[in-house]
């Protein structure tokens, strides 16, 4: 295993020996310390815009105290974009340097891939030669894992592709474990929430995921924003209790709610605009979220909260989402 993925490896330096890809480590043979996966509730942060006049990228640890992942944004099939460039961008003892200190202060450094950016299996690319190319990035750039933000919204819904899209996530979850192993590296998805709504994909979105590779994602970064029509997840009880894909719904269709995160946006311009117009784009002042949260702790669920994204999405916005009920 160690040969193969070294020649793996290897293939790809030769690949990318004349690109400005930084690949390199100091020490390439060393085995890798594994990668620190929060082991009670997640706090998740994506960073996507750049933070002016920030030579460590990452969003600094004083203001997104109480988060314990990064997640960057984006890494796409041609390479890393906006964060995830950035981050590669820098010289490895700098970046290793900088993820020691996060590592150290609680917080893992993941990369995101797609976004709404790019529809990778409408464009035909094959999962697993993407998924050993998204890890190899993962494992050159000294990042602590991926979450897959896949987000075919129309491939899902169309019925003469059934279960097309499911099987590919499936492949390449698959994949991505292969080469980042379970509890040595993060793997979570980003789902919208109707994706867990029973009956709404022909394929079953999520829940055939869910069924059929589950037991290799560590959590899921649940988008309840970012789509209309209704339930919006506006309030407390549209993302708790009702309408098919609410938390505690998803829970009733078989998927561990320990793995429920819930995300929002940080701030209102971290919603589209169209969602904005639209009733129920999903955001939720940080105060009144705070006490759904504290609804949903005491009826059992203590996954942890997503947001996108830094600098709306800070230490004070998760302190008011938190108050006490995490204590
Ligand atoms: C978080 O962001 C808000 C503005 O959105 C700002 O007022 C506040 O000072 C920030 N908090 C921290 C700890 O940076």
């Amino acid at each position: 295993m160690f040969t193969s993925s070294f020649s793996r490896l290897f293939t790809l330096c030769s690949v990318l020996a004349s690109t400005a890809v930084v690949f390199a480590s100091p020490l390439p043979h060393a085995p890798r310390a594994p990668a620190p996966i929060p082991s009670g509730p997640k706090f998740v942060v994506y960073t996507d815009k750049a933070i002016d006049g920030n030579t460590e990228v990452l969003p600094p640890l004083d203001q997104i105290q109480g988060f314990n992942v990064v997640n960057l944004a984006f890494l796409l099939s041609d390479g890393p974009h906006d964060q995830a460039q950035n981050w590669a961008s820098l010289d490895a003892t700098t970046r290793q340097g900088i993820k020691q200190k996060y590592n150290a202060a609680g917080v893992s450094v993941v990369v995101s891939a797609f976004g709404e950016t790019e529809l990778p299996t409408t464009a035909g690319l094959d999962p697993t030669t993407l998924a050993n190319q998204m890890s190899q990035f993962v494992l050159n750039t000294d990042l602590d894992g991926i979450d897959v933000d896949w987000e075919e919204t129309a491939l899902v819904l169309d019925t003469t592709k059934l279960g097309v899209g499911e099987q590919w996530l499936a492949t390449f979850t698959q994949a991505l474990r292969t080469q980042l192993p379970q509890g040595q590296f993060i793997l979570s998805h980003a789902p919208v929430g109707p994706w867990f709504s029973p009956g709404f994909c022909p394929g079953g979105c999520y829940l055939t995921v869910d069924k059929t590779v589950g037991s290799l994602i560590d959590w899921y970064n649940i988008q309840f924003y970012n789509q209309s029509p209704d339930p919006g997840y506006a309030d407390c009880d549209t993302l708790l209790n009702t309408g098919g894909s609410a938390v505690f719904n998803i829970q009733k269709s078989g998927v561990d709610v320990n793995k429920l995160v819930i995300g929002k946006p940080g701030g209102l311009d971290d919603v589209s605009e169209a969602q904005q117009a639209a009733a129920g784009g999903g955001f939720i002042d940080p105060a009144t979220l705070g006490t759904c949260i504290q609804q949903a702790v005491s009826n059992g669920w203590k996954a942890g909260v997503m947001s996108f994204q830094f600098p709306n999405a800070n230490t004070t916005w998760l302190s008011s989402v938190k108050g006490n009920s995490f204590a």
